[in-house]
């Protein structure tokens, strides 16, 4: 390993810190938080949580969006309306956040981890198909920082197994797309996520995207702490009663308002992520080679949702130092998830040992950039000099 070497970039450490993730106010999203709070409505199922699910519905063609309380609680949601028996299991990919599995894990499933590919980061068809036996109940796929996985490969290999359930945990692929057709559209189930860290925000929340009609009336019930209230708002039953188990899963109606100021900008919010990626992208990729690093790959069928801009470095080691000397210059770079198969919670909850070689490889090695709407052009350039800095002082050959 090589000696670990200061960039020479003295004069940028007195600029202030480049945040990792820093949300924004991008519209009117404190004019909707006051109109809900003076219209009284500040609970779920109000006026601003329906035109936030119509916006979502429209994009992915759905029968029915649900506002959540996150991106978990959805999962959650779908996990309860599978209604998973003892033996039942669920594959999930290792390189992911713990919702991915804990939702499936929390209703009893045994969790069943599946590698990922090196391309898109998403589900290794491959490996998916050698764990498909008949315990499975739901495949459940993430497409990574916004890009589709190999839907085409995955779809081939459950091609035959109608009764296995497809879960989209989208929480990084709102408005992208897999050839023309919209994330969040491509599984029975599709969840989303407006946690502070996403693209379109509200603190805390998410939606469960509805893609089968047979499963609305249902998952209408489990999401109103299982009752039939929504049939009976309708006047379609003359009162509620307790129908079947469920949660309170309904998203107030303030966060649902600052939401839609969000979602009212998508375009202008993703013409910015789009700009940044692409102002990394050529920054970058012109010194893959002479200093040892991958840019992240979209493959030419998909279009990105830009949730965030990574690099792969060489080895471990190699990133964390990384990571360090561009802390140093204030720039706040980070890693990302360790893998799911071999932590404490995931052993325990995994129906079966699994083998997740590109998961570890790539958690080992990946590095996110700071990526947020309103990073700046300067700001840009200076994320890029510092992580060529920081890699230049730490190729193995110094
Ligand atoms: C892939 C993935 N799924 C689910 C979640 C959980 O989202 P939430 O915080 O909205 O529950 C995250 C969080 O970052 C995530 O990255």
């Amino acid at each position: 390993m090589a000696q670990l070497q200061q960039p020479e970039i003295e004069s940028e450490q007195e600029l202030p810190d480049i945040p990792f993730n820093l949300p924004a106010v991008e519209g009117r999203e404190l004019e909707h938080v006051q109109a809900a709070v003076r219209g009284g409505h500040l609970s779920s199922g109000g006026e601003f949580a329906h035109r936030t699910a119509e916006i979502l519905a429209a994009d992915t063609g759905s029968p029915e969006v649900l506002m959540t309380t996150s991106c978990t609680a959805a999962l959650e949601l779908s996990a309860m309306l599978m209604d998973l028996k003892e033996g039942d299991t669920v594959i999930v990919p290792s390189f992911t956040f713990t919702s991915t599995g804990l939702a499936f894990a929390r209703q009893g499933a045994g969790l069943v981890f599946c590698d990922i590919e090196p391309v898109t980061l998403g589900l290794d068809p491959a490996h998916l198909a050698s764990l498909l036996d008949d315990h499975v109940r739901a495949v459940v796929v993430v497409h990574y920082a916004g890009v589709a996985c190999d839907m085409e490969g995955i779809r081939a290999v459950l091609a035959d197994r109608p009764d296995v359930r497809l879960v989209e945990d989208n929480a990084h692929g709102l408005f992208g797309r897999w050839r023309d057709e919209p994330l969040g559209s491509l599984g029975r189930f599709a969840t989303l996520s407006f946690h502070e860290t996403k693209n379109f925000v509200c603190g805390e929340g998410g939606a469960l995207v509805l893609n089968d009609p047979e499963d609305v009336d249902r998952a209408r019930v489990l999401y109103d702490k299982g009752t039939n209230r929504h049939a009976f708002m309708l006047g379609q039953v003359d009162k509620y009663t307790w129908k079947d188990t469920g949660s309170s899963f309904g998203m107030s109606d303030v966060l649902a308002a600052y939401l839609l100021g969000q979602l009212e900008q998508r375009e202008a919010v993703q013409a910015k992520r789009r700009h940044l990626h692409e102002r990394y992208e050529s920054a970058l990729a012109p010194h893959t080679e002479e200093l040892g690093f991958e840019v992240m790959r979209v493959p030419e069928d998909r279009r990105p949702a830009h949730h965030m801009y990574y690099v792969l470095l060489s080895h471990r080691d190699r990133r964390n130092d990384v990571l360090e000397l561009m802390r140093k210059t204030g720039v706040q770079a980070t890693f990302h998830y360790q893998p799911l198969h071999t932590s404490e919670a995931g052993r325990s909850f995994a129906a079966r040992t699994t083998e997740c070689p590109v998961s570890q490889d790539v958690s080992d090695r990946l590095l996110r950039m700071p990526f947020y709407n309103n990073l700046s052009d300067p700001d840009a350039d200076r994320v890029v000099a510092a992580f060529l800095d920081a890699a230049t002082a730490t190729l193995p050959d110094r």
